[in-house]
């Protein structure tokens, strides 16, 4: 049974998709067969931070002309890519059925892969709640810049009132000063806890890296190019914890799924 943890953000360009890139590549490094998901729907562009440009889609999954198990590009041998078309209208919005289906294709993934990493869009889309809400683990992303944090609160409520979601786990990236972040987030988890009974455990805090938009131009995950950066450090650190807070699910992706549409009228 494969653990499948969700990346999210309410604001844009907060790093969901680099941090994604990079701990999928340090868990494949670990032997641990890990399944990347471009859950970017309509602006797909995970396979461009591993150089790979991916013959199928989801979007060909849904139309049947490809199996999702055949569709999963091979990054190496431990880890593999589903990507999203890039530039097709409306595909963000996906209807029920077709959720549905792609839910239940990935759910008979679980045996396949250890690891499921969902890289969501930015925001709050219906396309992107019931999947982020399916996850075992919810990733909150966000810097700790006000217009961000504050879009990090909008997502997690609606997480929690509407798909029951109680248990968040929060990465900061881009931090200028760790310490005054650190108090910044401190605040914000007390005020979640109090306002939507949540509880939010912050995995970590990464300063601001230069480096990181080399990784992007070069096409090569950050932990490949600089193995020994201090960034580098934390994020194998980082995978370790979200090792260790994810327990091994007794339920798959299909059993969240079914239990997050019954319990709400989306
Ligand atoms: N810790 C960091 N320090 C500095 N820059 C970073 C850091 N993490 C990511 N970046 C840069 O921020 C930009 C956005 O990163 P990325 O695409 O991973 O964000 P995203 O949250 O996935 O964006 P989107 O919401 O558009 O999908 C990239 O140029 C990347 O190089
Ligand atoms: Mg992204």
């Amino acid at each position: 049974m494969n653990r499948v943890i969700s990346f999210a953000s309410g604001k844009g360009g907060v790093g969901k998709t680099s941090l994604v890139a990079n701990l999928g590549t340090l868990f494949s490094k670990q032997g641990e067969k890990t399944l990347l998901v471009d859950a970017d729907w309509s602006l797909g562009k995970l396979g461009i931070l591993f150089g790979k440009k991916p013959k199928w889609t989801i979007d060909q999954v849904l139309k049947g002309e490809i199996t999702l198990r055949d569709a999963a590009t091979e990054v190496s041998p431990t880890l593999s890519l589903l990507a999203s078309p890039s530039g097709v209208e409306g595909f963000e919005e996906l209807g029920e059925t077709a959720r549905q289906q792609l839910f239940f294709e990935l759910d008979g993934l679980k045996d396949a892969y250890d690891w499921v990493l969902l890289d969501h869009s930015s925001g709050i889309h219906h396309g992107v709640l019931p999947f982020a809400a399916a996850a075992h683990q919810h990733v909150i992303v966000t810097t700790c810049e006000p217009t961000s944090y504050t879009d990090a609160y909008a997502i997690m409520k609606l997480l929690s009132k509407r798909f029951g979601v109680k248990e968040f786990a929060l990465v900061v990236t881009m931090a200028g000063d760790r310490a005054e972040a650190g108090r910044i987030m401190d605040r914000f988890i007390d005020v979640a806890h109090s306002h939507l009974q949540v509880r939010v455990r912050l995995l970590d805090i990464f300063s601001w890296e230069p480096k990181m938009a080399e990784a992007i131009r070069r096409q090569t995950p950050f932990v490949d190019l600089y193995p020994n950066s201090d960034t580098a450090l934390r994020l194998e650190k980082l995978s370790q914890s979200i090792a260790l807070a994810v327990p091994a699910p007794t339920n798959g992706l299909r059993f969240f799924y079914q239990d997050v549409v019954t319990s709400n009228s989306l």
